[in-house]
C-alpha cells in the first residue's frame, strides 16, 4: 500500500562555528516530528544539512590558515558528530558544496535568468557581512544590521537581480489567503504588512568574493547566499534533473526556521518557486528563540551551552525532552541550568522513573515477574484505562499543531494518573493478604498495561528510553506499534525484568555547581574577531585623540540605541553621539573620563551631529568606556 509521505526540513546550518544548544532545539523538534510520523504510518524525508558557501565563512577559513573546503569539511564532521550524539534520525544531508547541490542551484538561476525574472544591474545598499544581508535605509537604520545589530557598509557593485517585486501580488494573496502557510500567526501578519510595503527587487548576485556557485551566464559573480542556501530544500529531492523523489516528497509538508529567517522563507523561497513554476512548501513555522539572561547566545560573548557536555552529563534524552517540553513552539524561552534540573528530577526522574521501577518491581515481587490477567474492573481501574486509552488522539492532535509541549503534558497527565493509581490501590497492601490477589492481579496487569502504552507515546521523543523501559516490561523483541496505544490487553504472561533506575535522582545544588564550572569559558577560548589589516605609522599619526569629561548626557529623541553626549575638552565642550544606550544609562555617565577621537569628521545622526566619536571597548556584550585618570582636554598619543 502507498503511504503518505511527510517531507520536514530543518534550516541548513552555518559550519562557521560548533553548534551550541539553541541550534539543536529545530532538530531536535524537526527529529521527533519525523520519528512521531514515522510511527503513524507516514513515508518521512526528514532533511537537514549545512550551509557552506559566502563571505562570512571564506573570512574564518582563512584566519584558520585553510582553504574555505578544507575548514568546512572539518567544521561539517563536527555538526554530522554532534547529530549522530543525538541520534538525529535524519534521511538526507545537504551540503551546499556538494556538487549535486552546486549545478542544480545553477539550473534554477538559469530557469529564472530565461523566464526574464533575473537581470543584470547594479546594486547599493548597506551590507551586513556576519548576516550576508543587504539592507535598504529604511531597514538599516543607525547604519546598523537590523538583525545582529552591528554595523553595516555601504556596498555597491555590478549585481545580478531577482524580479522580487512582479511577486508582491501573489505573496500578499498568499498570506492573506493562507493561513496555513505561515505560522505562528503574529509572523504571518508581521510578513504581510512587510510584502505590502512594496518589496523590492533582490540582489542575487555578488562579485566581490568567490566562495559561492559561480553564477552560469556570468562567472565573474557568485550566486547570492541565501538564493543558494534556500535552494536545498529542492536540490536535495534532485530537482530539476532528477525528479523521482521530488515528484514523491515535494511540496514540503513543513519547513522549520528560527523566527529571524522567517522573512528568507516566506517571501523569497515562495518567489523563487512561483518564479521556476513549481509548487510552494505547505507550511514555514518560525520557532522562537533559547535566550540566556543576559540575552543571546554567542561564541564571542563566551555564554554558548554545549550540548554534548549536557548529553555527556544527563544523556541524550534527558536533553530531549526538557527542549521538547519546557519551550512553547513560536515563543522565545530562557534557558537556565536550575530550569532544566528541575524538569529532568521532576518529570523525568520522579514521575517516569519512578512508575517504572515502581511497576518493575511490584510485579516481580508480587506475582514471580510474570504480567498477570486483569479481573473485572472498578471506577478507578476504569479511568485509568480510559485515559490510556484517549491519550494517543490527544498526543496526534498537538503534534499536527507541532505543539510538542502539550503534547509531552497529555502523555506526562498519564504517567502522573498512573503513579496516582499506585498510591490508591496500595499493591503492597493487597499483596499481604491471599484473598486480595484478584484484585492486586487487576491492578498490577492495569500498571503494566498503562506503562506499555506510555513506552509508545514516548517513543518519537525518546526512544532509547522506550526501549529501556520495553525490556524491563519484557516487550523488547517487539518494536513499538502506534496502534497499540488503542488496546489493554497485550501483556499477560510476559516477563518482567527490573533493570536500573532510568533517570537517576538529580542533586540539583551540586549539579548547578558542576554545571557552573563546566560553562566557564576562559578568556583565551573566546572568539574575537581578527587583528585588521596593518596601516602605517602616518595613517595612525593622522588620528587626534584627547581626553573628556562627560558633562551631560541623554537619549536620543529620534533613536534607541543612540546616546548624546556633552563632552568637556579643556576649554571646549561638544556634542558626540555613540551607540551605547543598552548598556548605559544616561544619569550613570556624568562625570566619565573619556577618550575621544577629535578630529574625526562631523556626522549627523538621526539628525543629530556628532562630532568625533568616543573609544570603547566591546566584548560583544557591553561596552566599557575606555577611560584614564588624566584630566580632560590632555592629548593620548
Ligand atoms: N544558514 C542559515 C539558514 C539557511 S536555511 C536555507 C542560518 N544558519 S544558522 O546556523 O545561523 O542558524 C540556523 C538556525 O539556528 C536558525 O533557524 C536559527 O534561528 C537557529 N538558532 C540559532 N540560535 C538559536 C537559539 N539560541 N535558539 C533557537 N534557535 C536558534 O541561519
Amino acid at each position: 500500500m502507498k503511504r503518505d509521505t511527510f517531507y520536514i526540513s530543518t534550516p541548513i546550518y552555518y559550519p562557521s562555528s560548533n553548534l551550541h544548544i539553541g541550534h539543536t532545539y529545530c532538530t531536535v523538534m524537526a527529529d521527533a516530528m519525523a520519528r512521531f510520523k514515522r510511527l503513524t504510518g507516514y513515508d518521512v524525508m526528514f532533511l537537514t544539512g549545512t550551509d557552506e558557501h559566502g563571505q562570512k565563512i571564506q573570512k574564518i577559513a582563512k584566519e584558520n590558515n585553510n582553504t574555505p573546503q578544507e575548514y568546512v569539511d572539518r567544521v561539517v564532521e563536527g555538526i554530522k558528530d554532534l547529530w549522530n550524539t543525538m541520534e538525529i534520525s535524519y534521511d538526507d544531508f545537504i551540503r551546499t558544496t556538494e556538487d549535486r547541490h552546486v549545478r542544480r542551484v545553477q539550473a534554477m538561476f538559469q530557469k529564472m535568468y530565461e523566464k526574464g525574472d533575473i537581470y543584470k544591474g547594479e546594486y547599493e545598499g548597506w551590507y551586513c557581512t556576519p548576516c550576508e544581508a543587504f539592507w535598504t535605509d529604511t531597514q538599516a537604520t543607525e547604519q546598523t544590521c537590523p538583525d545582529c545589530g552591528r554595523p553595516v557598509e555601504r556596498a555597491k557593485e555590478e549585481a545580478y537581480f531577482f524580479r522580487l517585486s512582479n511577486y508582491q501580488a501573489r505573496l500578499i494573496d498568499l498570506f492573506e489567503n493562507d493561513p496555513e502557510f505561515l505560522q505562528p500567526e503574529s509572523r504571518r501578519n508581521e510578513m504581510l504588512n512587510f510584502a505590502k510595503q512594496g518589496l523590492e527587487d533582490l540582489c542575487v548576485s555578488r562579485s566581490s568574493f568567490d566562495w559561492g556557485i559561480p553564477v552560469p551566464i556570468d562567472e565573474k559573480h557568485v550566486i547570492y547566499v541565501w538564493l543558494d542556501a534556500l535552494s536545498n530544500y529542492v536540490t536535495a529531492l534532485g530537482y530539476p534533473d532528477e525528479p523521482e523523489q521530488y515528484d514523491k516528497y515535494w511540496p514540503a509538508d513543513v519547513h522549520l526556521v528560527g523566527k529571524e529567517i522567517v522573512r528568507f522563507h516566506s517571501i523569497i523561497w515562495p518567489a523563487m518557486l512561483m518564479s521556476l513554476d513549481q509548487p510552494l512548501p505547505k507550511k514555514v513555522l518560525g520557532h522562537g528563540w533559547i535566550l540566556l539572561e543576559g540575552g543571546k547566545m554567542s561564541k564571542s560573548r563566551g555564554n554558548i551551552v554545549d550540548p554534548v557536555k549536557l548529553i555527556e552529563r544527563y544523556g541524550v534524552d534527558a536533553l530531549k525532552y526538557f527542549l521538547l517540553r519546557e519551550y512553547t513552539f513560536g515563543q522565545d524561552g530562557l534557558y537556565t541550568n536550575e530550569v532544566m534540573l528541575n524538569r529532568m528530577n521532576s518529570d523525568l526522574a520522579n514521575d517516569l522513573g519512578n512508575l517504572v521501577s515502581r511497576t518493575a518491581s511490584m510485579i516481580e515481587k508480587y506475582n514471580n515477574s510474570i504480567v498477570p490477567p486483569a479481573g473485572p474492573l472498578e471506577g478507578t481501574d476504569s479511568e485509568l484505562k480510559d485515559l490510556a486509552l484517549s491519550t494517543a488522539a490527544k498526543v496526534e492532535e498537538h503534534m499536527n499543531r507541532f505543539s510538542f509541549s502539550q503534547a509531552l503534558e497529555e502523555i506526562w497527565t498519564l504517567i502522573r494518573r498512573t503513579n496516582k493509581y499506585i498510591d490508591e490501590t496500595t499493591p503492597w497492601i493487597l499483596a499481604r493478604n491471599e484473598a486480595d490477589k484478584p484484585r492486586l492481579e487487576t491492578v498490577l496487569h492495569n500498571l503494566a498495561e498503562s506503562l506499555r502504552i506510555v513506552s509508545v507515546l514516548i517513543y518519537p521523543f525518546m526512544h532509547t528510553t522506550s526501549s529501556k523501559i520495553r525490556k524491563q516490561m519484557g516487550l523488547w523483541f517487539a518494536e513499538p506499534v502506534w496502534e497499540d496505544t488503542q488496546v489493554f490487553d497485550t501483556m499477560d504472561g510476559e516477563v518482567v525484568k527490573k533493570g536500573d533506575g532510568i533517570f537517576p535522582r538529580l542533586d540539583i545544588e551540586k549539579e548547578l555547581e558542576e554545571l557552573e564550572k563546566l560553562s566557564e569559558t576562559k578568556e583565551d577560548e573566546k572568539e574575537y574577531p581578527p587583528i585588521k589589516d596593518l596601516i602605517q605609522y602616518e595613517d595612525f599619526a593622522k588620528l587626534d585623540f584627547r581626553v573628556g569629561k562627560v558633562v551631560s548626557c541623554e537619549k536620543h529623541p529620534k533613536a534607541d540605541k543612540l546616546l548624546v553626549f556633552q563632552i568637556k575638552m579643556g576649554s571646549e565642550t561638544r556634542q558626540v553621539i555613540s551607540g551605547v544606550a543598552e548598556c548605559h544609562k544616561p544619569e550613570d555617565t556624568i562625570g566619565q573620563t573619556v577618550i575621544v577621537v577629535a578630529n574625526l569628521a562631523p556626522r549627523m545622526l538621526r539628525g543629530m551631529e556628532s562630532k568625533g566619536m568616543l573609544l570603547f571597548a566591546d566584548n560583544g556584550e557591553r561596552f566599557e568606556f575606555v577611560t584614564t585618570i588624566a584630566p580632560d582636554g590632555e592629548i593620548v598619543s
